[in-house]
């Protein structure tokens, strides 16, 4: 399509207006929208001049969520849509090893995220001299990493995978004959899908110089990163919203306590609980996950009922507003780089990842 042509496409003033008080009402203040809607007709009119493409994480608040991506969805489906992308831009609305992510996926395109502050508490809590190190503890053991760390720990790895192919990605390694994998960064969602594949969990020794335990059998030798949002939900949590409300159906992402999973009606990725609300016929829901994601449901679905427990936000998923967003397209900022040679590297774990179905 020609850029003119893409530019009238773009939706107008009163279109975009229209569309999100239709979506949003009753979730977001009128008055917001209309703020909102002038700074998404913006964003997607230089969007279309600039020949870019926005993805748009489940966690992103409602307004900019129904307005300005062209893809929405999970760590995975968002690494497959960078992937298939012919954009000159990538813009990111989500956190930065998302946006590392599609940079590795497209080295010679533009990849912007909004923000230079949008971190994640799996990803700092590993770096590639501890993955060096765990391959020597337990040398022949393929590594396993979440998509969730920097670009330098993927460059470790041998596989990537998200919470939605989690377990189908060390599943596949067990029927290649591996029996003890190494799967990194986050403790429990290595628990969650040992328990899931019947096999064990160890941890690594805290020194640096003990020896491991012996592992026998098939068995992920996880790691102590947790996410600072899932790690806070609780089964006593689950337990007296059960009481107050008996008709709820429990969804919780399995970035959560394996004890918390066991005791909700559901766990998958942020994706996959999307999906299972649409699908469920329940008296109504509750998400143990970044809260924003309940609206996003809710606009979605506006038969469903959704409760929220909303004491613990993720501060890195909330630095990215939409002023930031159209200034980010304005300005070519902030561009996601990568020395090459990391580039190289981690591309391999991604690419093997997204060829498991
Ligand atoms: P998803 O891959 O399930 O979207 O999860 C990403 C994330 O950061 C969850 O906290
Ligand atoms: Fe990281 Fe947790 Fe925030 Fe997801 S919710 S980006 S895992 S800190």
């Amino acid at each position: 399509m020609s850029k003119a042509l893409a530019i009238q496409e773009a939706p107008t003033l009163d279109e975009t207006r229209a569309s999100l008080h239709e979506k949003l009402k009753g979730i977001v203040p009128g008055a917001e929208i209309e703020l909102k809607a002038e700074l998404a007709f913006k964003i997607n009119r230089l969007k279309a001049e600039k020949n870019a493409i926005i993805l748009g994480h489940n966690y992103m608040e409602p307004a900019l969520y129904h307005s300005v991506p062209d893809h929405t969805g999970d760590s995975l489906a968002l690494a497959r849509e960078s992937a298939e992308t012919d954009a000159d831009i990538i813009l990111f609305c989500g956190v930065q090893f998302m946006a590392e992510t599609a940079k590795i996926l497209n080295p010679d395109k533009t990849v912007l995220i909004p923000s230079d502050k949008a971190g994640c508490s799996l990803a700092s809590g590993i770096n590639a001299a501890n993955v060096r190190d765990l391959k020597r503890m337990y040398p022949g053991a393929p590594v396993v990493t979440y998509v969730n760390t920097y670009a330098s720990v993927k460059a470790e790895s041998d596989y990537c995978c998200t919470s939605g192919n989690a377990p189908g990605v060390v599943r596949h390694l067990l029927s290649e004959g591996h029996e003890q994998i190494i799967f990194l960064p986050d403790e429990y969602l290595g628990r969650n899908t040992a328990r899931e594949l019947g096999i064990g969990f160890v941890l690594p020794p805290l020194i640096q110089g003990i020896a491991p335990e012996a592992v026998t059998g098939p068995a992920i030798i996880g790691w102590r990163a947790r996410c600072e949002v899932h790690e806070v939900f609780s089964v006593e949590d689950i337990t007296a919203v059960r009481k107050q409300f008996p008709d709820v159906s429990i969804v919780a992402h399995p970035e959560c306590h394996p004890d918390v999973v066991d005791a909700s009606d559901y766990s998958g990725s942020t994706k996959q609980m999307n999906d299972y609300v649409a699908a469920t016929d329940a008296g109504r829901f509750l998400l143990l996950t970044e809260c924003s994601m309940g609206d996003n449901i809710m606009a979605e679905n506006p038969e469903k009922d959704m409760l929220r427990l909303c004491s613990s936000r993720c501060p890195h998923m909330n630095q990215i507003t939409m002023e930031d967003t159209l200034r980010a397209l304005e300005e070519l900022r902030f561009q996601v780089e990568l020395p090459r040679d990391i580039i190289d590297q981690a591309r391999l774990p991604i690419d093997r990842m997204l060829a498991i179905h």
